[in-house]
């Protein structure tokens, strides 16, 4: 899961996607494109909104995206068209071009950093609606 700096979207990404797949064989961490806020827990808007829905991703800590995560990773998913455009930037084969995805499959989970607390409920209820539909798709598969 990807974002700019790793401590809105991203870490709600990973916190939701891990909860969800607490019972399969699934790998889940999260990176920013940026490295301002590196080793820095989660917004605490984040974390909050996270505990109101019973995660908790106060433990998380920001890192940077590398291209390692290419290999480590089946798949990539990003939040906006700049995580996008900055991690293919990254990319070293179209196979490893093929692994990143829009989370939300056509649109944006928008950047709440600068807004108010209600952006956070917004963005979690957009990650959690797609995690919960790529699950069941890899479910069926
Ligand atoms: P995130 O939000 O990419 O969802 O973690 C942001 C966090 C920090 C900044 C921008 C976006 N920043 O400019 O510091």
């Amino acid at each position: 899961m990807v974002c700019l700096g790793n401590i809105c979207r991203s870490p709600l990404a990973h916190g939701i996607m891990a909860h969800l797949t607490q019972t399969l064989p699934v790998e889940v961490d999260s990176a920013g494109t940026a490295s301002y806020h590196v080793g820095n827990p989660p917004d605490p808007r984040s974390i909050a909104e996270a505990a109101k829905h019973g995660v908790d991703i106060s433990n998380q800590k920001a890192r940077q995206f590398t291209p390692n995560d290419f290999k480590a990773f089946d798949h990539i998913f990003v939040m906006d068209r700049q995580n996008l455009k900055h991690v293919l930037a990254q990319a070293s084969s179209q196979q490893e071009m093929d692994k990143v995805q829009l989370l939300l499959g056509d649109t944006e989970v928008e950047d709440p950093y600068y807004g108010g607390e209600e952006g956070f409920a917004i963005v979690y209820n957009k990650i959690f609606a797609a995690c919960t539909s790529i699950i069941s798709a890899w479910e069926k598969a």
